[in-house]
């Protein structure tokens, strides 16, 4: 039951992020930076290639350490890829920090 909820909300967020990006050719991703979190696999991972292909600047956060390299091997050099547990203060601050010392805004939604 809880694993169903979670798929349902987790399906909702990405439609919701994928009509917030998609819809809207007319945005500039020049100089834009845009924070993802999950992009092990499934949405989070073709957002990130996505969205790097079209030129965002795209912090991808990965939870398998292993990841990292895999996935920075498929985007460009503007990029970063980290390792991100959500669940984990000292990453979140990490991540914050590495935003932090390449762009003073973040692309949000
Ligand atoms: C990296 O970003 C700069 C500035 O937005 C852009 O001019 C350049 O083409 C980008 N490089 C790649 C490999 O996408």
């Amino acid at each position: 039951m809880c694993v169903v909820l979670g798929l349902l909300i987790l399906s909702y967020i990405a439609y919701r992020l994928y009509q917030h990006f998609f819809p809207t050719p007319n945005i500039d991703p020049r100089g834009k930076y845009v924070l993802i979190s999950g992009c092990d696999s499934g949405f989070g991972h073709e957002l990130a290639i996505e969205l790097d292909k079209k030129g965002f600047h795209v912090f991808a956060g990965v939870f398998v350490p292993n990841n990292v390299i895999s996935l920075q091997n498929k985007l460009s050099s503007n990029a970063t890829v980290f390792h991100l547990d959500i669940t984990k203060q000292e990453d979140i601050d990490a991540a914050f920090k590495l935003v932090k010392e390449k762009t003073p805004v973040l692309w949000t939604c």
